[in-house]
């Protein structure tokens, strides 16, 4: 059974036409970290809102671990939560900001056990020696560690964060991104981690919810949005860039402005399709099937993002670093077939996956037909 469970949650706001969450199902396992990624205005933080008692849903339930909260104030709701900015209290150490909650409510009684409690968090979170510091005094990750160990020591039964690394610079956020993670696993917290960043949502969560206008787009691991993506929606957000329009021939033929594939084992009907192409899916060859100039070239370190221009088409197409094109090259492409997809009609439009064997496909290559359900 799911530790957290949303059934059918529907939210207006005053004055608004359309809702802001629509008729959203979400389950969450005990311990599991799940991680709400979408673009601003989505619902993100309506949805948490809503969880915490913050915001009343128009209809739908939701209950944790087992109890329907929907009657139950926020104060009372097992949760805890944590914003972008951190509400320290300024007047306070550290050590007091951590040890405040256990302490006014009673739940960490003895002197000794509380102050035990509060170091264990301390620890926990890597602020050790930083006790006695005000929290005047804390760097912007300094701050968010005083906020997750704030959060946690009361025990909630859920933790929700929402962009909590977001004012945080990059190499800070990357840092953070692995101690929230690896704090939340050590203690089998279940959390909702909510952010806009994908490479982020890849990073902490164990299943990720993408949400678009309102509902989740798609709900599943970090490896199936980057392998079996849902719809060219997800796809997008996930980085298959390139979308090139081509005709199947009916039997193993994608005949395309940029090339010519050939994908074995496969027949059904001819049909007009979208090719769509992971940038990191090409490799060079000078006798693959396109033939480009290059446009523009990014070195980015470990490999080279290039605009690569092929019979009108723009492809991105990103490369080792081992040989470097220059702005003006003639470049030969092959591309890897595990990285290609064909959809058959065009974006905006949610495509179910069908499997290889009902397809008869050998595995290299997924076909996605429209869901006409
Ligand atoms: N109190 C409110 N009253 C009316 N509309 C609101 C209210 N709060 C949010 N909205 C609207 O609801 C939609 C969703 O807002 P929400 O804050 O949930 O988005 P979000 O996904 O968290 O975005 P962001 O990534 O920018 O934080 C937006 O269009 C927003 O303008
Ligand atoms: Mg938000």
């Amino acid at each position: 059974m799911s530790f957290l469970s949303i059934k059918d949650i529907t939210k207006t706001y005053r004055g608004s036409k359309t809702p802001c969450i629509e008729n959203l199902d979400l389950d969450v396992k005990e311990g599991e970290i799940v991680v709400m990624l979408g673009p601003s205005g989505c619902g993100k933080t309506t949805l948490l809102k809503l969880i915490a008692g913050l915001e009343e849903q128009d209809s739908g339930t939701i209950s944790i671990d087992g109890e329907c909260v929907d009657r139950i104030m926020t104060e009372r709701r097992p949760i805890s939560m944590v914003f972008q900015k951190p509400y320290l209290f300024k007047s306070m150490t550290v050590f007091d900001n951590i040890s405040f909650a256990p302490k006014v409510t009673g739940q960490i009684k003895g002197k000794d056990e509380l102050r035990a409690e509060t170091q264990r968090y301390i620890d926990m979170v890597k602020l050790t020696g930083f006790e006695d510091r005000p929290a005047t005094q804390l760097s912007g990750g300094q701050e968010q560690r005083v906020s997750l160990a704030r959060a946690l020591i009361v025990k909630p039964k859920l933790l929700l964060l929402d962009e909590p690394l977001s004012a945080l610079d990059a190499s800070l956020r990357v840092e953070m991104r692995t101690a929230v993670r690896k704090i939340c696993k050590e203690l089998g917290q279940t959390v909702i981690f909510v952010t806009h960043d994908q490479e982020e949502a890849v990073a902490v969560g164990d299943r990720i919810a993408l949400m678009i206008d309102g509902r989740i787009e798609q709900f599943a691991s970090p490896e199936e949005f980057y392998t079996r993506p849902r719809s060219i929606t997800v796809a997008r957000f996930f980085g298959w860039k390139n979308e090139i329009p081509c005709r199947f021939d009916g039997n193993d033929v994608l005949e395309s402005p940029i090339g010519r594939f050939r994908i074995d084992g496969r027949t059904s009907d001819p049909s007009d399709m979208i090719m769509v192409m992971r940038p990191e899916a090409f490799f060079e060859s000078s006798n693959g099937p396109i033939i480009g100039k290059v446009k523009e070239a990014y070195y980015m370190g470990v490999r080279v993002d290039y605009v690569v221009e092929c019979n009108g088409y723009d492809l991105n197409v990103s490369l080792d670093t081992s040989y470097l094109r220059r702005p003006g090259d003639d470049i030969g492409l092959d591309v890897n077939m595990s990285g290609v997809w064909a959809v058959d009609c065009e974006s905006d439009i949610s495509f179910t996956q069908q499997t290889d064997s009902e397809k008869g496909l050998k595995g290299i290559f997924s076909i996605f037909k429209k869901d006409r359900s």
